[in-house]
């Protein structure tokens, strides 16, 4: 089985639900607690093996690249005063075997792994999306390798939404589960309205994808909101080989909108060394205030 070494991170979107702070910030570099939520990504993918990432980027988005970046600079003046721990957390986004590529027109998610098929070439890679973060024993992107590694078969994650949400997502139509937690897959369908979807299994950001998706993203013709989706070229691609779901049981942290970003935030805030003690103390005043009708 050829090694997964490869991930293409999509990161050109405008992150219209984050406006006005998005209209000179990349919303990849929002902030959970004190790390930009495109850090946690990289990591992810780093965590489960792999040694290169191709970030799509677009216009507005130079501060991804400096973030992962060397900072000479403040790395000298950290280490002159002696602040090693955050000399450490600056070090931590280094060299980590990023590349870049700029994306010139938005054409869809299908349309941004496509401008990085020079990068994979022949080889099987993975796909993160930058708007749930994963948490698990087995990072879900290893998770999704170690299936590879098993069938030789593109892989999905999919997670149970609630059915009303369904147009939030790509769904799954399921054949049969062949092992725990993995389906083969009649169809998939980008959105579908609640009553149209074939199931609750949705698609969440994390794609294990054998070199072949590339010839059905350009046999693929543009789908819904005139975009070129990626949930339509693996319809395609299922056709002529196998694409499995493997069903994520973790936790899933929605940073893609604004409730989901402060939510996250308040929990890892909850784990942080800095704050915990001191978040945890305002969160139980508040919600004794908001019982009392205090707030
Ligand atoms: C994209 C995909 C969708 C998937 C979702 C997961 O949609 O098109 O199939 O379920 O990501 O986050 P977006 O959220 O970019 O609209």
């Amino acid at each position: 089985m050829q090694k997964v070494r490869k991930a293409i991170i999509p990161a050109a979107g405008y992150g219209t639900r984050f406006l006005p702070e998005t209209k000179a910030i990349a919303k990849e570099m929002l902030p959970i607690v004190d790390k930009p939520t495109i850090q946690f990504i990289v990591e992810e993918a780093h965590k489960a093996g792999i040694e290169e990432i191709c970030v799509v980027t677009g216009r507005g988005k130079r501060s991804i690249e400096d973030h992962f970046d060397s900072a000479p600079e403040l790395e000298a003046d950290l280490a002159n005063k002696g602040k090693d721990a955050m000399l450490e957390a600056v070090q931590s986004s280094n060299d980590s075997n990023l590349y870049f590529i700029r994306q010139n027109h938005m054409r869809g998610l299908g349309d941004a792994v496509l401008t990085a098929k020079d990068f994979i070439g022949d080889e099987p890679f993975v796909v993160l999306l930058g708007d749930d973060l994963m948490e698990d024993q087995v990072p879900l992107t290893k998770q999704l390798i170690d299936r590879y590694n098993e069938t030789g078969e593109s892989t999905l994650a999919v997670m149970r939404v609630p059915h009303e949400e369904t147009n939030k997502y790509g769904v799954i139509n399921p054949a049969q589960e062949v092992s725990d937690g993995l389906f083969e897959v009649k169809n998939f369908v980008e959105k579908p309205k609640p009553e149209d979807a074939p199931s609750n299994l949705a698609i969440i950001g994390r794609y294990l994808l054998t070199p072949q998706i590339f010839d059905a993203l350009e046999q693929t013709p543009y789908g819904k909101g005139n975009e070129l989706q990626l949930t339509d070229a693996i319809d395609l691609l299922n056709k002529t080989q196998h694409v499995y779901a493997h069903e994520f049981k973790g936790d899933r942290f929605d940073v893609g909108y604004k409730f989901g970003l402060i939510r996250t935030n308040i929990e890892f805030g909850l784990r942080h060394p800095d704050v915990k003690d001191e978040l945890r103390d305002y969160v139980l005043q508040l919600a004794e205030d908001i019982k009392a009708n205090k707030r």
